[in-house]
C-alpha cells in the first residue's frame, strides 16, 4: 500500500511528459494542433484536402491559409508566390496555371500591365521584348487566335504600323545596320571606303563585303558554277531615280513590292549585292545551279538572302532570290540557325541587348 502511493506521482509525471513529447513531435507549429486544424475544417476543406495541405505546405503557409476563405486552388495559391501574385492581379484558369512557372521577376513585370488573354504565348516566345508588351497586347486583341510567334514577329518588325508611316533612322551601324521600310539612311549617307571586288563582275561594296564576295565567287567557281553581280552599291540619288522610274512605269503600289524608296534601300549601305549566274539575269537566277548552291551556302561567307519567299509580309518585298546582304559570318551563321528575318533579328539584338 505504501509503495503504491509513492509510485503514483512518478507514473503521472511520465505520462504527462510522454504526451507533451508526442504533441511537440507531431505538431511542429505551436499554434497548429487544435486551432489551425479546426479552422481548416470550418473553412470547408475535406479530410483529403487537409492532408494534402499538411503534406505540401509549410506550417506558416498552412496558418496563412487557415484564416482565409476556402479556395479550391489553396495549395497553388499559398505554396507558390508567383501563382499568388498573378492570381491577385486577376489571372485565372489555364492562363494562371501556365504562368505559374514564370520566375518571380518576370511575373512581377507582368503585373505592371493589364490582364491579357494567354500572355504565355508571347512571354515564352524566344524573341519576346518587354519594350513592346503593350503593342503585343493590342495586336493580340485584334488577332485573338494568332500564335505567339506571329504576334511577336509582327510587332518586333513594326508591322502594327503600315510601311513608311513610322520612319526612324537606320538601326545600328557598320555591318549590322538595319535599313528597311521603317528604318532609313540619310540622303547624304555614303559608306567609306567603297571598293570594287576583284572577281565575278567586280561589284562595288564596302571593303569587308567585297572581300567576302570574292571568297563567295571562288567557292561558286569551285563548284563548276558561275557568279555575277547585277547591282551592288547605289547612292541615294541613284535609288531615287530607279524608284521613280518604276513608279512611273508600274504604279507606286507595284513598285513598292520590289523597289525601295530612296533612303530605304540596303544597296545604299554598300553591303548588298544582286547576284546572277554569270549571265547578267536576275529574273532567271532562281532557276540556276548557282542560286541553288548560294541559297544553301551563302551564310558561310557572311551573306544572307534578305527577302525570302515565306516572309514577304514582314520584309515588305516580294521574293528576291538574287538580293543578298552581307552581315558577317558570325551573324549570318546565327541567322541561318534561327531562321528569322534580319528585320526581326536586328531589332531584337538592339532592344534585348542579349546574344542568343
Ligand atoms: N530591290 C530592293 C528592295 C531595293 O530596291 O533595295
Ligand atoms: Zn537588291
Amino acid at each position: 500500500m505504501r509503495r503504491r502511493i509513492r509510485r503514483w506521482p512518478l507514473i503521472a509525471l511520465w505520462t504527462v511528459t510522454l504526451l507533451l513529447g508526442a504533441w511537440v513531435f507531431l505538431w511542429p507549429h505551436p499554434e497548429a494542433p487544435i486551432g489551425v486544424e479546426r479552422r481548416l475544417v470550418e473553412k470547408g476543406y475535406t479530410p483529403q484536402e487537409r492532408l494534402t495541405i499538411r503534406l505540401t505546405l509549410d506550417p506558416g503557409e498552412v496558418l496563412a491559409l487557415s484564416v482565409e476563405p476556402y479556395r479550391i486552388d489553396a495549395i497553388d495559391y499559398y505554396g507558390n508566390p508567383v501563382y499568388q501574385l498573378l492570381s491577385d492581379h486577376g489571372y485565372g484558369g489555364e492562363d494562371l496555371t501556365a504562368l505559374s512557372i514564370l520566375d518571380h521577376y518576370t511575373a512581377l513585370n507582368l503585373t505592371q500591365f493589364e490582364v491579357m488573354s494567354s500572355p504565355q504565348r508571347i512571354l515564352f516566345d524566344p524573341y519576346f521584348l518587354w519594350t513592346r508588351f503593350e503593342r503585343y497586347m493590342a495586336l493580340a486583341e485584334e488577332l485573338p487566335l494568332a500564335s505567339g510567334r506571329t504576334l511577336v514577329e509582327r510587332i518586333n518588325t513594326d508591322r502594327d504600323f503600315a510601311y513608311y508611316t513610322q520612319i526612324k533612322p537606320a538601326l545600328g551601324e557598320g555591318l549590322s545596320v538595319l535599313v528597311n521600310k521603317y528604318y532609313a539612311l540619310p540622303s547624304d549617307f555614303e559608306p567609306q571606303p567603297l571598293v570594287q571586288a576583284s572577281s565575278c563582275g567586280q561589284p562595288t561594296l564596302q571593303q569587308a563585303a567585297a572581300m567576302a564576295y570574292d571568297a563567295l565567287c571562288t567557292a561558286v567557281k569551285a563548284q563548276g558554277l558561275d557568279l555575277g553581280s547585277s547591282s551592288a552599291y547605289r547612292s541615294y540619288a541613284r535609288q531615287a531615280e530607279l524608284y521613280s522610274y518604276y513608279v512611273t512605269t508600274d504604279g507606286q503600289a507595284a513598285a513598292d513590292t520590289y523597289s525601295a524608296r530612296p533612303g530605304h534601300s540596303e544597296h545604299q549601305t554598300g553591303l548588298t549585292v544582286d547576284l546572277n549566274a554569270g549571265d547578267g539575269s536576275i529574273g532567271l537566277f532562281v532557276n540556276t545551279g548557282t542560286y541553288r548552291w548560294v541559297s544553301v551556302n551563302s551564310w558561310r561567307y557572311g551573306f544572307i538572302l534578305r527577302f525570302p519567299e515565306d516572309k514577304t509580309d514582314i520584309t515588305g518585298y516580294m521574293f528576291e532570290p538574287w538580293h543578298y546582304r552581307y552581315v558577317g559570318i558570325e551573324t549570318a551563321t546565327t541567322l541561318h540557325e534561327l531562321g528569322i528575318t534580319y528585320d526581326e533579328y536586328a531589332v531584337w539584338i538592339h532592344e534585348s541587348k542579349r546574344i542568343p
